[in-house]
């Protein structure tokens, strides 16, 4: 198969984590007989240092030409220590996620038997957990009306759904129940938003069209608390865009590291791949960052993209095999050896090609 893959490493940490899965998939196309054809293009701090734009029109074109995005991060210091900025890295990632239609992100949060002890959390709690969040991400107060009033002394940003945009999300979070274990969690705060009262009343309409699926209800309040309380309780979990990005980043503490989170944005246009990290601007060009996270995108991107199982699966049992040897990253070495970035990307990509 050819497989068109637009890559946009980005900032900080982004390019040498988006080598690694290149590497990666470079192994699994080597083995599976497939062509992958890379363009690059420029978003975020970079793109805006290049040609003054976080997310360029030359990108753009490439992306919608290509059968996938592979994505590092955005995000600089330099942005985030001023507040009065116009342009800012992030909002490449904004005009990504808009531009190509990504309206929903899929952030499966696992475990690995053997870094279970990383976990900030008991055990117990976490071994054999196994869920995955859905969260809304081209609407909410990410792009709704904001702005500033009173000579720039009172500010807001407004969250605002339409119906057609929680129900395509919400049957997108149905359909993965139906897949999984028929356990669905809407994660709203009803009690006081308007928006989650829509929320709300959309999901109660759709439960008739799911039977099988057992749907509950929770406050995000108390969400951010179940999650860590009892991780296991969660099969599928659907929010909108504010909640789902505070909440992944939580979610993330179950695996035990954020450097082993990976998600698809899928949507109308091209999907994209991306790890749930940032750019670790502080690593930046150490090969310390850990390139798992990147690594899983690529694995999501074969299953999602181009609906190749076996091939995402080679990817993930060479993760899960670095993980069980101890060839890691500082972030999951424990007091052992930590390995660099592109190590443990050679690591993986020997054994991708070695162990058919
Ligand atoms: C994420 C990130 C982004 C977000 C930032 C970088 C704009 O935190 O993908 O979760 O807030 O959506
Ligand atoms: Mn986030």
């Amino acid at each position: 198969m050819r497989l068109r893959i637009a890559t946009l490493p980005g900032d900080g940490i982004g390019p040498e984590v988006v080598a690694q899965a290149v590497k990666a998939v470079d192994a699994v196309c080597d083995r599976f007989g497939h062509k992958a054809e890379y363009s690059y293009g420029h978003i975020g701090a970079s793109a805006i240092e290049e040609l003054g734009d976080p997310y360029p029109e030359d990108t753009h074109r490439m992306c919608m030409e290509s059968d996938a995005v592979l994505f590092g991060a955005v995000g600089s210091p330099k942005y985030d220590n001023d507040p009065t900025s116009k342009v800012r890295p992030e909002q490449g990632l904004l005009a990504i996620r808009k531009r190509l239609g990504l309206f929903a992100n899929i952030r499966p949060v696992e475990t690995f038997k053997s870094l279970v002890p990383k976990s900030p959390l008991k055990d117990e709690l976490v071994d054999g957990a196994d869920f995955i969040c859905i969260r809304e991400l081209t609407g909410g107060m990410y792009f709704g009306e904001r702005g500033r009033k009173d000579d720039g002394n009172t500010a807001f940003d407004t969250c605002i759904y339409s119906r057609m945009e929680i129900e395509r999300i919400l049957s997108l979070a149905f359909g993965y129940a139906m897949r999984r274990k028929h356990h669905l969690t809407v994660v709203d705060k009803a009690n006081i938003l308007e928006s989650s009262r829509l929320w709300r009343q959309v999901a109660k309409e759709m439960e008739a069209e799911y039977p099988e699926v057992t749907v509950d209800y929770m406050f995000v309040d108390n969400a951010a608390m179940q999650l860590i309380r009892c991780p296991k309780f969660f099969d599928v979990l659907v929010t909108e865009n504010t909640f789902g990005d505070i909440l992944t980043d939580e979610a993330s503490c179950v695996s035990g590291s954020m450097g082993l989170l990976a998600s698809a944005s899928i949507g109308t246009h091209t999907s994209l791949f991306e790890p749930i990290h940032g750019s670790y601007p502080q690593a930046a060009g150490k090969n310390i960052a850990n390139p798992l996270a990147a690594i899983l995108s690529a694995a999501m991107m074969f299953e999602y993209a181009f609906d190749l199982k076996e091939e995402g699966k080679a990817i993930r049992d060479a993760v899960t095999a670095s993980i069980d040897s101890g060839f890691v990253t500082e972030d999951l070495a424990n007091g052992g050896q930590a390995r660099g970035t592109s190590e443990v990307g050679d690591w993986i990509t020997a054994w991708i090609v070695n162990n058919r």
